[in-house]
């Protein structure tokens, strides 16, 4: 070999260790993204005014979770025994969580995806997840972090630890005692003794962990006592004549909407009250108003109550809408694992750091 070669040699791999180590990151899905826990929890779950989307992966829940419960905790003790606070770091004990997270070798999430795509897609068995498959995944993830911090209410609220929440027991939180009255409109009603009432499902005057969880998520109960009670606290609110009805003005100009946006499940969510929506209102309004007395009373809002208050399967089928879209190569309307692998982030969006990822501000935008 001549000194020529040799020389062209070594600059060629120059080059290339330069082009390695100068090139940008590959603009794919599969761009490392940094993974966060949420830190977001507020006692006032009652009045959340949107929705946000569960983890997908159950070791993210898990994390989240406890990174709550500890959060709740130290809000509770601010609250019961500031004589016990000691002044603890609480965002960095889950510093490693998040590392853990982050860490490629410890948290593969190719790995994870192929552990995870057998337990969602049950519904046969046949390598496709489909959005049914998808929408039960993300409702059981839901509805496992929902009774998660039903029984943390619930441990408590039992102050006499007998598994069950008396009326006497529940108290509500200071922030609602001291909240200005007006401020809260429709969930001042929450604390009172009819929605105590209405959730106690066999009448024996307390409610075991079932029935405390369905007072709390009244939109996800199907007792029928608790619906009918969210439909009186919604003509409550509605009803802003006063006549203990629901007219037609009233309806159009609210509740309508809201039905109307579930059915478009926010596809088109340009809220405009032109005279074009007053037809398909006053069409609604008619078919709702069964006794035709020209005002809705409480029953007549049943059939549209789940459209006002969406339950965790609406979401669970939207979130499972919004990955699907996002994640099916071939648009068949359903996943296979390599397509789940080749969008991994779709799958962690929840997780992701905001301020890095402008462009996830669409997917949040559908979970108001
Ligand atoms: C977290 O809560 C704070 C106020 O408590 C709010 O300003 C902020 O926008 C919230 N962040 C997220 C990601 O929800
Ligand atoms: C993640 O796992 C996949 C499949 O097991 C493997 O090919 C890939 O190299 C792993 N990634 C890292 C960063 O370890
Ligand atoms: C809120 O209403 C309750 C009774 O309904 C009353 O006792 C309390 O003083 C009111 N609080 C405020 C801040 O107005
Ligand atoms: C709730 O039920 C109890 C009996 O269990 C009754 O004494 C009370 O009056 C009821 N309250 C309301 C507001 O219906
Ligand atoms: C709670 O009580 C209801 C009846 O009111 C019953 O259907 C439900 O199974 C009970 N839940 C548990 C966990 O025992
Ligand atoms: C959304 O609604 C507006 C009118 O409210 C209409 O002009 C527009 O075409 C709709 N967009 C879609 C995508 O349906």
């Amino acid at each position: 070999m001549g000194k020529v070669s040799i020389l062209i040699y070594i600059t060629v791999a120059v080059l290339i260790l330069f082009l390695i180590s100068y090139s940008p990151s590959k603009p794919s899905n599969h761009r490392h993204r940094r993974l966060k826990l949420r830190s977001n929890f507020t006692f006032s779950h009652q009045v959340r005014p949107h929705h946000d989307p569960v983890p997908f992966d159950p070791i993210v829940a898990d994390l989240e979770l406890r990174r709550e419960d500890r959060h709740w905790e130290r809000q509770h003790m601010e609250h019961a025994h500031p004589e016990l606070l000691s002044p603890q770091p609480e965002w960095e004990d889950f510093a490693d969580a998040e590392d853990y997270l982050n860490d490629e070798e410890r948290f593969n999430v190719t790995d994870r995806l192929v552990v995870l795509f057998p337990r969602i897609d049950v519904e046969p068995a046949d390598g496709f997840v489909t959005e049914h498959e998808l929408t039960q995944w993300n409702l059981q993830q839901a509805e496992r972090e929902v009774m998660h911090r039903t029984q943390r209410e619930m441990d408590v609220h039992d102050k006499n630890k007998d598994g069950f929440v008396s009326f006497a027991e529940y108290e509500p939180p200071s922030w609602v005692l001291n909240a200005d009255n007006t401020s809260f409109g429709y969930d001042m009603g929450w604390w009172k003794e009819e929605h105590f009432n209405a959730s106690d499902a066999d009448g024996d005057g307390l409610l075991n962990i079932t029935e405390f969880n369905d007072f709390l998520h009244p939109a996800d109960t199907k007792n029928p006592k608790l619906l009918q009670w969210l439909c009186k606290e919604e003509l409550r609110e509605r009803d802003t004549d006063k006549d203990g009805k629901v007219n037609f003005k009233e309806f159009f100009h609210g509740l309508f909407d809201m039905v109307r946006n579930y059915d478009e499940e926010g596809h088109n969510s340009s809220h405009q009250f032109d005279d074009s929506m007053e037809a398909p209102a006053k069409k609604l309004f008619a078919q709702l108003d069964k006794d035709g007395d020209g005002y809705l009373s409480d029953v007549e809002l049943l059939p549209v109550i789940g459209k006002l208050h969406p339950s965790e399967s609406y979401y669970a089928k939207q979130q499972a809408d919004y990955i699907i879209s996002q994640a099916d190569a071939d648009k068949d309307g359903r996943l296979t694992l390599a397509e789940m692998i080749d969008n991994p982030y779709v799958f962690y969006s929840a997780i992701f750091n905001d301020d890095e990822d402008e462009d996830d501000y669409e997917y949040h935008d559908e979970f108001r």
